[in-house]
């Protein structure tokens, strides 16, 4: 539940970044035939990419928090991969989805090592768009929070620097999110698990045999292949 939770609070925060952050990013020159004194227009894009932005930030400091305190399945150490059947199951991945050069069984109950991997790199973008986001938000807010992150700017070069980062990761969420949603669909098609309801109402088909290998700790990866 805080996973499906933080998983549309953090949906929603990013379409709406990305909408605004664009529109900030390549401004309309909508003046509504009013004099631009009486327009909060680009205003209201701001306070909604801020706005938006602290919800983000916090939503993603509770993510962080519960990799650590969450379920087996929601803990950092699947994401990072450590350990060599984690690399074996991103190699079977590779070639089931993506080369489909064979047809076998992927049997991961969370995420898959690929996928979770992917989902760790896609985490690194979200911290690395929080320092910068909140480095240029440093100097145009009174805040306490902000001003934590003065040093970012300096650090990257100046305001048009960051800026520039901050834009081009932007369009990485964009081609993260066309891709994600592809493939939860795609997996959901072809493995028949249910993995889309699951991310709403929480339940997934899941082969009894996998289950019970999970339960007896004989699968200690515990992410197991098998042939169909
Ligand atoms: C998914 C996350 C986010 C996306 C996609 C995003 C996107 C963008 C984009 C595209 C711009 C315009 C940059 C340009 O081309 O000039 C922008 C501006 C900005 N963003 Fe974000 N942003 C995100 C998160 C954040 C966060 C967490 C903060 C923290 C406060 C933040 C603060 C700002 C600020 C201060 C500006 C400059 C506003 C201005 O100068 O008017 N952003 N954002
Ligand atoms: C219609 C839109 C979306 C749908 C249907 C969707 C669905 C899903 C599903 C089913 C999973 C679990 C998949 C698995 O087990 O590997 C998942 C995980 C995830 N999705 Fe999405 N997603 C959507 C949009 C987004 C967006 C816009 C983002 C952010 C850019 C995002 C970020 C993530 C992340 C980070 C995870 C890993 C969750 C965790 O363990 O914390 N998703 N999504």
């Amino acid at each position: 539940m805080p996973v499906r939770l933080y998983h549309w609070i953090n949906a929603i925060c990013v379409a709406a970044l990305c909408i605004t952050g664009y529109l900030i990013g390549a401004p309309l020159a909508i003046v509504n035939g009013t004099e631009a004194y009486f327009n909060y227009w680009f205003g209201t894009v701001r306070f909604i990419h801020f706005v938006a932005a602290f919800l983000f930030f916090f939503n993603f400091l509770f993510r962080i928090y519960w990799g650590f305190t969450g379920n087996e399945f929601s803990r950092w150490y699947n994401f990072i991969p450590l350990k060599r059947c984690q690399w074996k199951e991103i190699i079977n991945v590779i070639k089931v989805d993506v080369l489909q050069v064979t047809n076998r069984q992927i049997d991961s109950i969370g995420h898959n090592s690929l996928a979770s991997l992917i989902y760790f790199i896609t985490f690194l973008i979200f911290l690395l768009q929080c320092l910068t986001g909140f480095g240029m938000y440093a100097a145009m807010s009174k805040a306490a929070l902000p001003k934590l992150f003065a040093w970012v700017v300096p650090l990257l070069g100046g305001d048009m620097h960051v800026r520039q980062i901050h834009h081009i990761l932007m369009w990485g969420f964009i081609l993260f999110a066309i891709i994600h949603i592809y493939l939860v669909f795609y997996h959901d098609y072809i493995e028949r698990r249910g993995v889309t309801s699951s991310m709403i109402g929480g339940w997934k088909f899941i082969e009894e045999d996998v289950i019970q290998r999970h339960n007896d700790g004989t699968e200690i990866c515990p992410k197991g292949f098998k042939k169909v």
